[in-house]
């Protein structure tokens, strides 16, 4: 799977702790940055993972920064994305499931590498199962996004 990844630098350690992982496992990670731990807005780098996974240049995203909160919010302002802020391994598979989530942001202040693992291992494996209700519900997002940008 192509995985594009980027981080801040609350997020960085566990940003490369994640290819590392992910590459040894024979994925496909695109590093979006940052390569040092020095500090970053972590707008400019969701917004860079977030187009890129929109354009279709990978499957799935991983966006880390030290709460995952502001990845989250900057990613979800990108047309197409579906970000999920996940602290277990239930949320990144509901985020997948019913969502139909398509970057994962991770709070690398808030969990451990071991924990990491599972969530990212939990998103990555599940496929969207969008019942009409849940196809309804992000369709009511995708609408107003549409609106908005008209
Ligand atoms: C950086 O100090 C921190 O604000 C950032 O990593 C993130 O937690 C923002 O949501």
């Amino acid at each position: 799977m192509r995985i594009v990844i980027g981080s801040d630098h609350g997020g960085f350690e566990l940003k490369q702790q994640l290819i590392e992982h992910l590459s040894a496992q024979d994925h496909n990670v695109i590093d979006m940055g940052p390569d040092t731990p020095d500090a970053v807005d972590y707008p400019s780098i969701a917004f860079k993972v977030s187009e890129t996974v929109a354009g279709n240049k990978g499957d799935l995203g991983i966006l880390l920064c030290g709460t995952g909160i502001g990845m989250c919010n900057a990613a979800g302002k990108v047309r197409g994305i579906i970000p999920a802020l996940c602290t277990n391994e239930f949320m990144a598979k509901m985020a997948r499931k019913h969502n139909d989530a398509n970057i994962l942001c991770l709070g690398a202040r808030v969990i451990g590498l071991e924990l990491a693992k599972e969530i990212v291992a939990a998103f990555l494996c599940n496929e969207p199962q969008m019942e009409d209700k849940y196809v309804r519900r992000r369709g009511m997002i995708d609408e107003y996004e549409r609106d908005l940008t008209l």
